[in-house]
């Protein structure tokens, strides 16, 4: 009928260190790169490892890279590639592996913990809370966010410089920075914390050169770089150079 034998590479290892598999697998119409991957564990390779849980594109955990490329596994149609093709499976690349296609995403665990929550505004209860729709949709956007962390993984500033990590948040954390310091009713810089100051000098968006490769791998279409990278940049360079704020730091700070 109408399925077809492809060539399959696959990265099999540990933290000890691995290589690449070559496997046959049978695909059939209207698949996705995880209905092979489970059908390798059926068959051919049962103790693969891989993480995946709602095969829907919508709980990020099957992020690994395919051909070279950040991809989610179940939202990649075995349509887009030719028959002939070698595909190659390799676990995200700027993460520890833990086996097979697993990696350890603590990074992304430790970035986001270092983010101080909404801080309420003070003179406001819950459900008085009034925004503007322009507002909200920008929220929103970035709401859409299912941690897939394949943004993470493809910026250069960290995908091949483990030591950048210390120093770097990454886009999907610079953009929940950006999110809450552009929220009408976050009241951090009441409570004197300043949220472009920290992106600048404690989360490294100095760091992103607008390289885009962030927006171009998400698989939710936010525009992670347009919409909140660069204007958060925007944001960090016009509070630095306002003579005013600097008078008004330099006075603080005495
Ligand atoms: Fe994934 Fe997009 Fe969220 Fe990055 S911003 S973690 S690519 S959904
Ligand atoms: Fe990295 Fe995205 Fe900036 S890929 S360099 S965070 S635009
Ligand atoms: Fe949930 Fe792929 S299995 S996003």
């Amino acid at each position: 009928g109408t399925s077809y034998i492809a060539d399959f590479r696959v990265w099999r290892g540990d933290t000890e260190g691995g290589g690449l598999e070559d496997f046959k697998v049978e695909v059939f119409e209207g698949e996705v790169v995880l209905d092979i991957v489970h059908r390798l564990q059926a068959t051919q390779a049962p103790d693969l490892a891989v993480r995946w849980n709602c095969k829907a594109g919508k709980c990020g955990s099957c992020s690994a890279e395919i051909n070279g490329r950040p991809r989610l596994l179940c939202m990649t149609r075995m349509s887009v590639f030719e028959r002939s093709e070698t595909i190659t499976i390799t676990p995200l690349r700027a993460n520890p592996v833990v086996r097979d296609l697993v990696t350890d995403v603590s990074y992304n665990y430790t970035k986001a913990r270092e983010i101080p929550a909404f801080v309420p505004p003070p003179d406001l209860g819950p459900g008085e809370y009034r925004m503007q729709q322009e507002d909200v949709g920008r929220s929103q956007e970035f709401r859409k966010c299912i941690e897939c962390f394949l943004c993470q993984n493809v910026c250069h500033v960290v995908r091949d410089h483990e030591e950048n990590k210390q120093a770097f948040a990454g886009p999907r954390f610079l953009m929940r920075q950006a999110e809450l310091d552009m929220h009408p009713l976050d009241a951090a810089e009441e409570t004197g914390l300043d949220r472009k100051a920290s992106a600048q000098e404690e989360h490294g968006l100095g760091y992103c050169n607008i390289t885009k490769c962030c927006t171009e791998v998400c698989p939710e279409g936010i525009k992670i770089t347009d919409n909140a990278l660069i204007p958060l940049k925007e944001r960090a360079v016009d509070r630095k150079y306002d003579p005013l704020v600097w008078l008004g730091n330099k006075i603080r700070r005495r």
